[in-house]
């Protein structure tokens, strides 16, 4: 049945925007040398002159402010083993990077170890939307990590692999 926007239910929301596969993202910075960082399956490329990316942060997460006053993100591209490292990156509190190796990206953002590639960013413009804020970055640096050669999955709210 096709419905009419204003008669959408949040959980129906959710269960159409769950058929939409894709990669998982941590986007990550540094604030006053603490490393900062969540879970993201929302990006995606904008434009490729000048190369722009983007996301979608709610607007009640506590690391985006200070990704805000650093003025720069990296995007770690998580790995097909890195199911664990998305979890935690999605929990709130400062316990996300206990365990996590990183090494520091050219723009001082945190590369975690074992992703599939990385993009550096500089934030280029903001726009409220909703609940949340759609960041566009211009991306300054990249690079494939070395090792990881597949990704992560996400589709209906579960981990998956190309493997499969
Ligand atoms: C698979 C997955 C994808 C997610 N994608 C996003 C996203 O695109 N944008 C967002 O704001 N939060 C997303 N989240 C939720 C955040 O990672 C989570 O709320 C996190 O605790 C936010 O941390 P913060 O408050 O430190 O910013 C996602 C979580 C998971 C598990």
């Amino acid at each position: 049945m096709t419905l009419l926007s204003s008669a959408i239910e949040p959980l129906q929301f959710r269960d159409a925007l769950g058929h939409f596969a894709s990669g998982i993202t941590v986007i990550t910075s540094q604030f006053n040398d603490e490393p900062v960082g969540f879970t993201c399956q929302s990006f995606y490329s904008v434009s490729m002159e000048p190369p722009l990316v983007s996301f979608s942060v709610m607007a009640r997460s506590l690391s985006y402010p200070k990704i805000r006053k650093a003025g720069r993100f990296a995007v770690n591209i998580l790995a097909n083993d890195q199911a664990a490292i998305s979890n935690q990156f999605a929990r709130r509190g400062d316990d996300k990077w206990r365990g996590v190796q990183w090494q520091t990206s050219p723009l001082g953002n945190p590369l975690i170890d074992g992703s599939l590639h990385w993009l550096d960013c500089d934030i280029h413009a903001e726009h409220d939307a909703g609940d949340h804020r759609i960041v566009i970055g211009e991306v300054k640096a990249l690079n494939p990590a070395r090792g990881a050669t597949a990704p992560l999955l996400y589709f209906k709210g579960q981990y998956h692999n190309l493997a499969e």
